[in-house]
């Protein structure tokens, strides 16, 4: 898979270790910043990570701030993208399974590198289930983001 990966100022540091998980897992990462630790505004990297994921350019996005929460509130406002913030493996299987999460946002300020690469092993890892219950409560999310954003 290609996985397209974005990290402000606070989650930049964990961003690394997490392209050195997707890489050895076979997979091609889109690192698209920052490259910094001075201070930048988190939604200028998770708005173009949950574009590529949303036009297909990329199969799923990670990102990472300090607590995850700005960069899954940011992702999720383009059409299409269902980010969960996830801090704990249970997590990390089950919005795989029943979400078909396709951006994962992490906080480096919450949790350690070990825990954050075992969650990115698992997300990886894990197929949605296809269950038609869980199809069709993403359905139904799909509706409200239509009912909200309108085609032009
Ligand atoms: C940066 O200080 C911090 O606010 C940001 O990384 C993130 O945690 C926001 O949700």
């Amino acid at each position: 898979m290609k996985i397209a990966i974005g990290a402000d100022h606070a989650g930049v540091k964990l961003k690394d270790g997490i392209i050195a998980v997707i890489r050895e897992l076979g997979h091609e990462t889109e690192d698209l910043g920052c490259h910094c630790t001075d201070s930048v505004d988190y939604p200028d990297y998770a708005v173009p990570v949950a574009e590529k994921v949303a036009a297909g350019e990329a199969d799923r996005g990670i990102l990472i701030c300090g607590t995850g929460i700005g960069m899954s509130i940011a992702a999720n406002k383009v059409p299409g993208v269902r980010c969960a913030l996830v801090h704990d493996l249970f997590s990390a299987k089950a919005t795989r399974e029943h979400n078909d999460s396709n951006v994962l946002a992490m906080g480096e300020r919450v949790i350690g590198p070990g825990l954050a690469e075992e969650i990115v092993r698992v997300w990886l890892g894990t197929e949605f289930s296809q269950g038609e219950r869980h199809a069709g409560r993403i359905r139904k999310v799909v509706e409200a983001e239509r009912k909200y954003n309108p085609a032009p």
